[in-house]
């Protein structure tokens, strides 16, 4: 039980260490990383590949045995391999060429671990990283403006990294940086006070959806001929005063927003908690008088500005003696560094603000709040690219600018929802299903569908929304691996066997080549996790993922189940399969589906 609850090592990290041995031991004295990957050539199940830049540190060695400047390439290769330290997990190791030496783990070794995951459950392969705690600051729309296809982007990715993180062990303050704060606040304040001379009484409802209310005031503004302007103007300095009337009418805005981004997160099952930018405001002046005192602040202008080397200049207070996002920016990160001791702050926007990032890091690193680059606390930009419409443009309904986050969802939902009646009717099964269970089941399916079809890219590039690809049943989508999780729920079922007592009496043992292929990937569930946390690129899971269920289905395929005489050993399978993808799910913030 030890080993279950301080966790386990992965494979790969079990066996870098074995690399790691042997490179000491082959050229002592020189420090080198064990490369070691999954094996391509299929002689083995992992490679390591640092015989072609340790051939050459050998030509140099003092050794006698390697001192012959003709030494044949294959040599170190023997020599890594003769000198890996005995282990449990490995099977055998053999010379590929010149350049790698192939690992195969030894399959009880496989199948113990997958046993002792069964038993003690899958977090006893949470990865071990090094920090305790971490803000993700995700989501972050802003007050009144649209709620857009972004922030949707910014708030599954979030979730899911804050998800990884969290299986890690390690505290996670999920952060929503809500725009609360800022010039378009006058304007609207000054809009509410004419539309709604009544306002204080006025119920929610009545002042209605923001975003309207957000382009009537902007074009009010934008006219010149009226003074509406100059009277928000005079707002914004009101309510940084502090005025009584205009803080009142701030923050019912805000709730009103507030209110609407609620509803989506709870749809998408996403807990964030709010610290606005207007929780910050108090921390900007002590903030930027440190930074004065050790001399970042320059004066531009009739501006403060912190030079950044090779880029241009982070504004931190404006001409015009108010604050911005910059200021708002250091003083959040300030206050993570120092009130939150946050290990790891991440931010999650697209990618369109990898340069204030850069800049906002600089200067701390400059203010010596951040240490060197490979020591803790740490910051880091995880941008993503655009959602694209079919026509190649960025992502747009036919009617509004914007695509509402919740009419998305429902699109989805109600076309998952027409697809799987049609197929319980073609087959026969419509009237075993309930309306309530339909609805739950299309519920999962749709939103699991929309969060997948963006999580499977590589986050740093543009994706392009379709329902079409994203709701089809075949390929890399979430629909396919929801009908794959539950056709192994089914066939666990059909057996009729006590899981839980066959987990503790029964062993797995592998036969046949497609069955120990499963059990190899089932347990490289933990180094992929390791690494998308590394990363902090959730499309390793999303690969992760439909790789294993394309490993079951070869294993399906080849191997009968239930009534077999491995039956036992291969429901075990099953059910380790089945683990491992809900698991995967729940860091994609994917409803798994039982019964499809
Ligand atoms: N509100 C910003 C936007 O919509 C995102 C904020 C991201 N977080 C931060 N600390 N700057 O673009």
């Amino acid at each position: 039980l030890a080993a279950a609850e301080h966790g386990l090592e992965s494979v790969k990290r079990k066996l870098c260490r074995l690399v790691a041995s042997s490179l000491s031991a082959t050229v002592p004295g020189l420090d080198v990383e064990p490369m070691l990957e999954e094996s391509k050539a299929g002689f083995g199940d992992y490679q390591c590949n640092n015989a072609m830049s340790l051939f050459s540190s050998l030509r140099g060695s003092s050794d006698a045995n390697f001192q012959n400047p003709k030494l044949p390439k294959p040599q170190s290769n023997w020599a890594i391999l003769n000198n890996l330290p005995p282990s449990d997990i490995v099977e055998s190791t053999s010379v590929a060429g010149p350049g790698y030496v192939n690992i195969v783990i030894s399959s009880d070794w496989i199948a113990q671990r997958i046993q002792h995951m069964l038993i003690y459950g899958i977090k006893t392969w949470a990865p071990t990283l090094p920090i305790k705690r971490a803000v993700v600051d995700f989501s972050s729309p802003n007050i009144a403006k649209e709620m857009h296809v972004g922030h949707l982007r910014s708030t599954i990715i979030g979730d899911t990294v804050a998800r990884m993180f969290e299986f890690a062990n390690i505290e996670v303050l999920r952060r929503n940086h809500v725009g609360d704060w800022g010039t378009q606040f006058g304007m609207l304040i000054e809009f509410l006070f004419e539309q709604f001379p009544n306002w204080e009484e006025v119920g929610n409802q009545a002042i209605g959806d923001l975003q309207s209310f957000y382009k009537a005031s902007k074009e009010k503004f934008d006219n010149k001929e009226s003074d509406f302007k100059v009277k928000a103007q005079q707002a914004v300095v009101r309510l940084q005063q502090g005025e009584e009337r205009y803080r009142a009418a701030w923050k019912k805005i805000c709730e009103i927003s507030r209110n609407e981004f609620e509803s989506v997160y709870k749809r998408l099952g996403v807990e964030l908690e709010e610290k606005g930018e207007s929780f910050y405001n108090p921390y900007i002046l002590p903030v930027l008088e440190e930074l004065t005192k050790k001399g970042l602040v320059t004066e531009d202008k009739g501006a403060q500005i912190i030079l950044i080397e090779g880029q241009s200049a982070l504004i931190v207070v404006k001409k015009d003696g108010g604050f911005n996002y910059a200021s708002t920016d250091l003083a959040a990160l300030w206050y993570r560094l120092n009130v939150e001791k946050a290990e790891l702050i991440v931010y999650l926007t697209d990618v369109g603000q990898k340069l204030h990032f850069h800049k906002l890091f600089s200067a701390a690193s400059m203010a010596g709040w951040l240490p060197d680059q490979n020591e803790y606390p740490k910051t880091s930009h995880v941008g993503f690219g655009l959602v694209l419409g079919l026509d190649g443009k960025r992502f747009r309904t036919r009617c509004t600018e914007v695509v509402r986050l919740v009419d998305l969802l429902d699109e989805a939902k109600s076309q998952c929802k027409a697809q799987l009646i049609e197929r319980l009717t073609e087959n026969g099964k419509i009237a075993d299903w309930t309306n309530d269970e339909l609805d739950r089941t299309s519920e999962a399916i749709g939103l699991g569908a929309v969060k997948y079809a963006d999580l499977k890219n590589n986050r740093l590039t543009n994706y392009t929304f379709s329902f079409e690809k994203m709701l089809s049943d075949k390929g890399n989508t979430a629909v396919y691996l929801q009908y794959a999780h539950a056709r192994i729920c089914s066939i666990i079922e059909k057996a009729s066997k006590d899981i839980d007592e066959l987990t503790t009496k029964a062993s797995i043992t592998f036969i046949h080549a497609d069955e120990r292929a499963l059990g190899l990937h089932i347990i490289r569930f933990q180094e992929v996790l390791e690494q998308a946390c590394t990363d902090l690129f959730p499309h390793y899971l999303c690969d992760y993922l439909y790789s294993l269920s394309e490993a079951f289905s070869k294993f399906y395929t080849s191997c009968q189940v239930v009534g077999s005489p491995e039956e036992t050993s291969r429901l075990l399978l099953c059910q380790a399969t089945a683990v491992v993808m809900r698991q995967c799910f729940n860091f994609l913030g994917i409803t798994p589906v039982y019964k499809l």
